[in-house]
This record gives C-alpha cells, sequence and structure tokens, in this order.
C-alpha cells in the first residue's frame, strides 16, 4: 500500500478486517514494526476521534506521532500554482510540503471540501499537492470527497457484530441538519461497501441528494425511508449536502430523523454514525441513549482501523 487515500488502495477488505479485529484482541502485538518511525498528522480542519484514534494507533506500533494544526499552530498555507502572496497566505505548500517529507515517514492529511466548487473538491486539490510535493505516503485523515478510515472502521462494526451465515442489509440514510456538510463520509461508506461485497446495500434520502455514481453504483436507492429501513440489520445515519446542486441544503424535513418507532420494522437494526451527531436534529435521544447504538463501539474501532492501515504503509515502505 503506497499510499491510503480510498478503497482503491486497498488490496483485500476481508484481510484488513481481520487484521483490524487481531489488533483489537492484542493491540500491542506489532510494537516493533514502527520503532524508530514518525507519522505527521496535519490538520486543515477540526477532529476529534481521526486525531486521537490515529495517535494511539502510531503508539501502538511504536511510532512517534506529531499533530500540527495548521491553522492554529502553522503558517497559513498556500495552494495556487504561481500564486502571488501577497494576501494572509505565508507559505507555499510546494515549499512546507517536501519539508514534511524530510521530518517524516509516512504523513496523514485532513482537508475538506470548500463545497462551493465542485470539479476543484472532487480532484482532491488539496491531497493531491501534498501527495505530489511529499514524497512520503499519504494516509487520508479525512479528504474533500471521502474518509477511508472511518469506512474501514464501520465495516469492522459490522463484521464483529453480524453473526448470521446471510448477508447483512445496511442502510445508509440521510439525515436532517442545520449546516451544509460534505458528501465524504456517505460516498466512502457506499464505495467500502460496494468493494466489500458482503452486504445488501440500500442508500434512502430525499430527492435531489443522489450521491456521486462513482460510488454509489451497486447500490439500491431507496426515497422512501420507511421502505428502506425494513428489515434493516444496520442503520448508518448521515447527513450530506446534495450533489448535484452542489453543498446545497435541499431539505429540512424533521421526518428524516430517525426515531425508536422507526426501528419497529427492522431485525432489531444497529444504528451507526460516524460522530459528531446532533442530538435530536440528525438522530434523537432516544435511539442514541438505546442498546440499538453502536456509535461508541464504532469510533472505538477506529483505532484498529488506523493502526491497520499504518501497518500495512509500514510494511510496504
Ligand atoms: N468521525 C470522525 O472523523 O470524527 P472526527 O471529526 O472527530 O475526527
Amino acid at each position: 500500500m503506497k499510499h491510503f487515500l480510498s478503497v482503491n488502495d486497498v488490496e483485500d477488505i476481508d484481510a484488513l478486517v481481520n487484521k483490524a479485529l487481531q489488533f483489537k484482541m492484542n493491540p500491542l502485538v506489532s510494537q516493533q514494526i514502527g520503532a524508530g518511525k514518525r507519522i505527521g498528522l496535519v490538520f486543515l480542519n477540526p477532529s476529534m476521534r481521526t486525531r486521537l484514534s490515529t495517535q494511539i494507533a502510531a503508539e501502538n506500533l511504536g511510532m512517534k506521532a506529531i499533530v500540527l494544526n495548521v491553522n492554529q499552530d502553522g503558517w497559513m498555507l498556500e495552494f495556487e500554482e504561481g500564486a502571488i502572496m501577497e494576501g494572509s497566505s505565508v507559505e507555499h505548500i510546494k515549499d512546507a510540503a517536501p519539508i514534511l517529507g524530510t521530518y517524516f515517514d509516512i504523513l496523514g492529511v485532513r482537508t475538506f471540501p470548500g463545497l462551493k466548487d465542485k470539479e476543484a473538491d472532487y480532484s482532491e486539490f488539496y491531497l493531491q499537492q501534498f501527495i505530489k510535493y511529499a514524497g512520503i505516503p499519504i494516509l487520508s485523515l479525512e479528504s474533500a470527497t471521502l474518509h477511508p478510515l472511518q469506512s474501514l472502521a464501520d465495516i469492522v462494526t459490522i463484521e464483529e457484530l453480524f453473526r448470521e451465515k446471510r448477508k447483512p442489509k445496511v442502510v445508509l440514510t440521510w439525515a436532517p441538519h442545520v449546516k451544509a456538510l460534505p458528501q465524504c463520509v456517505a460516498n466512502s461508506f457506499a464505495q467500502w461497501i460496494n468493494a466489500w461485497g458482503k452486504a445488501d446495500f440500500v442508500i434512502s434520502h430525499p430527492a435531489g441528494y443522489e450521491l456521486d455514481e462513482q460510488f454509489t453504483k451497486g447500490a439500491n436507492i431507496e426515497y422512501n425511508q420507511d421502505t428502506a429501513l425494513k428489515d434493516a440489520d444496520f442503520i448508518y445515519v448521515k447527513n450530506w449536502s446534495a450533489y448535484q446542486e452542489y453543498g446545497k441544503i435541499l431539505s429540512e424535513d424533521k421526518n428524516w430523523m430517525l426515531t425508536r418507532s422507526k426501528l419497529a420494522t427492522t431485525k432489531q437494526a444497529k444504528v451507526m454514525h460516524c460522530l459528531p451527531v446532533r442530538r435530536n436534529v440528525e438522530l434523537s435521544d432516544e435511539v442514541l441513549d438505546s442498546a440499538c447504538s453502536i456509535v461508541t463501539q464504532q469510533a472505538g474501532n477506529r483505532v484498529w482501523a488506523a493502526q491497520t492501515v499504518l501497518a500495512e504503509l509500514l510494511k510496504a515502505k
């Protein structure tokens, strides 16, 4: 594995999932593989789970992790080729990234989309600049369009909880939100579940919220949430802004918030969310505070997903 940017960097999803579950059983089993190595974690946007789980994962592998919160602690970065830097940006990515490449063995980068320019966001412009100039393996800590570490943890969580011989029915359902959010968690979950191929996968959302088909192709799209939820084993709740009318909020329909009564037709579905979650906007207290919710276990599995990916990146170096 040269970089970890999407499921396309993964040869065998099941092998990664099994490795993550092994690390969960025995976190310190591979303490030697990261000895003397360093990972830089560069955050252009906020984070709690990704930052801490990746730091813990690195530590479990004997690796040192150093965090740089660019907007608080670093010089403001310029990304435009040929920019005349008379404004607020102080350092060009062409100068900063090669230096990070000399300090670290792996570089983790978090960079959210602007949600204004679809073409720029979907070209992963910022992440690509780090890849181009750092010269070391890049680990996506959530990019403009994808969140692969989250998706791996999501599949690990489904795998460890589903014990039946049949395929689980997994429903990704849109939820209301007060802000326009990126599509990356939904894109990435769809991409991973489709590539995994071990679930009956349904995506449910109001009309207008169709995601990019490059990620969803293979999933059933169901505009009626009640129909989608019937017989579900896992329900992944997530808001995203529109992809076609890029970055727009098209619906504020509170009926899309998942409540306990909506779980009645499911197969005692477990409820997932990547977090952070806006309570009683995206997901009701009654669901989040019930035994149906597996959001804490899901977030806990971020450590094992990150540890597995770091081990793969170290192995390839
Ligand atoms: N789910 C997730 O990526 O959480 P953070 O934004 O806190 O890292």
